[in-house]
């Protein structure tokens, strides 16, 4: 089975480190995000990918190559303005040739039994099926309502509680049978989420909605970009750090990633879950708190982090204070004393 995979997006959502890289291509403990879902794939034997490109092609060409690296079949297909993601998976059509197709988003990293997914597509003999994921809050997201037999019974985007009946969610990934390429638009902006499915669904199409047990988070804002970092240093996921990066534990029971040619000034604290990326300085008695330090970037002495995510090269100066939810972009600097 081949897998075309979206990452055309331009993640104006997780802005502003979206505007240096394309969301996919994110370092996560040392390695692009994309390279975590890359072994799921692996793993359940997929060996082709179509990566669908727009969004800052070329920094995506030159990362993942033809893949061979990866273990992976990688090719292109490439829409010169954005076509949303319906348009963007009916370009890939010729490259998935004549089997069943899985389709992912590429900001979702979901460490799910791809064998038992296509089991249940078959099984229910539906043209798509639409793998699900639980969640806590479902009013934030586009909720999926399925039968007794897994079957979809309705979409229903951001519910108000009183309209909760279920928390399944749409997990980003599908099977496609090829005569559902007929269905989407050539050449136009489309949604999967908003167009196809619902329009199949009222069309009197079957649907298969199959929920995803394991992992499984999106990385589309700054808060979840943090959360994926905590969650595979706390070890609440299936997958070890990229290559370089080591995993270390001090005293007071702080989980700490390190990429290569780290360096930590005497007296600085961790708690929680910090990740510091290459080359990190962190200075004299600075005090991180699960927090992410992107590649080169520079802490002053004193300076304090809780929450949040300084950029690549940024510096951070001397007993600056960067609280929750802080973003601080590539390159950026902060004065001493600041506080953010
Ligand atoms: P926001 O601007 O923050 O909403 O992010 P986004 O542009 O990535 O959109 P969204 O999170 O809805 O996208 C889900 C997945 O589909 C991501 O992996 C995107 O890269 C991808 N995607 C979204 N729109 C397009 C598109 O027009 N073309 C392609 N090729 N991929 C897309």
């Amino acid at each position: 089975m081949k897998a075309a995979i979206l990452i055309g997006g331009q993640g104006t959502r997780l802005r502003p480190f979206t505007l240096e890289s394309p969301k996919p291509l994110l370092p996560v403990l040392n390695r692009p995000f994309l390279e975590y879902q890359f072994r799921v794939l692996k793993a359940h034997g997929v060996r082709e990918a179509v990566l669908c490109v727009s969004y800052r092609a070329e920094d995506c060409k030159r990362a993942f190559g033809d893949g061979r690296r990866l273990g992976l079949k990688v090719s292109y297909v490439r829409e010169s303005l954005p076509l949303g993601t319906g348009g963007a998976v009916k370009n890939a059509e010729r490259l998935l040739g004549r089997g069943t197709a899985l389709i992912l988003n590429g900001d979702v990293l979901n460490a799910f039994d791809i064998r038992a997914f296509l089991r249940f597509h078959r099984a229910k003999r539906v043209e798509i099926s639409i793998a699900l994921t639980r969640v806590k809050d479902p009013t934030l997201y586009g909720l999926v309502l399925t039968d007794m037999e897994g079957y979809v019974r309705r979409f229903l985007e951001k519910p108000s509680w009183d309209e909760v009946e279920s928390n399944t969610i749409n997990a980003g990934a599908y099977l496609f049978e090829p005569s559902v390429f007929s269905h989407i638009p050539a050449g136009k902006t489309y949604s999967l989420e908003r167009g196809l499915f619902p329009e199949r669904l009222a069309a009197g199409a079957k649907l298969g909605g199959w929920v995803a047990p394991g992992y499984w988070i999106d990385i589309g804002t700054v808060e979840k970009y943090l959360q994926v970092h905590l969650d595979l240093i706390e070890g609440r996921t299936p997958f070890a750090p990229g290559p370089g990066a080591k995993l270390l534990r001090n005293a007071e029971g702080a989980k700490v990633s390190a990429g290569p040619g780290v360096k930590v000034a005497p007296f600085a604290r961790f708690s929680g879950a910090v990740s510091l990326g290459r080359g990190v300085r962190i200075g004299k008695g600075a005090q991180l708190s699960d927090c992410v330090v992107l590649d080169g970037a520079e802490i002053g002495d004193g300076a304090r982090l809780e929450r949040c995510i300084v950029g690549a090269r940024a510096r951070v100066g001397t007993h600056a204070t960067l609280g929750p939810g802080t973003a601080l972009a590539g390159g950026s600097r902060v004065g001493d004393y600041s506080q953010l």
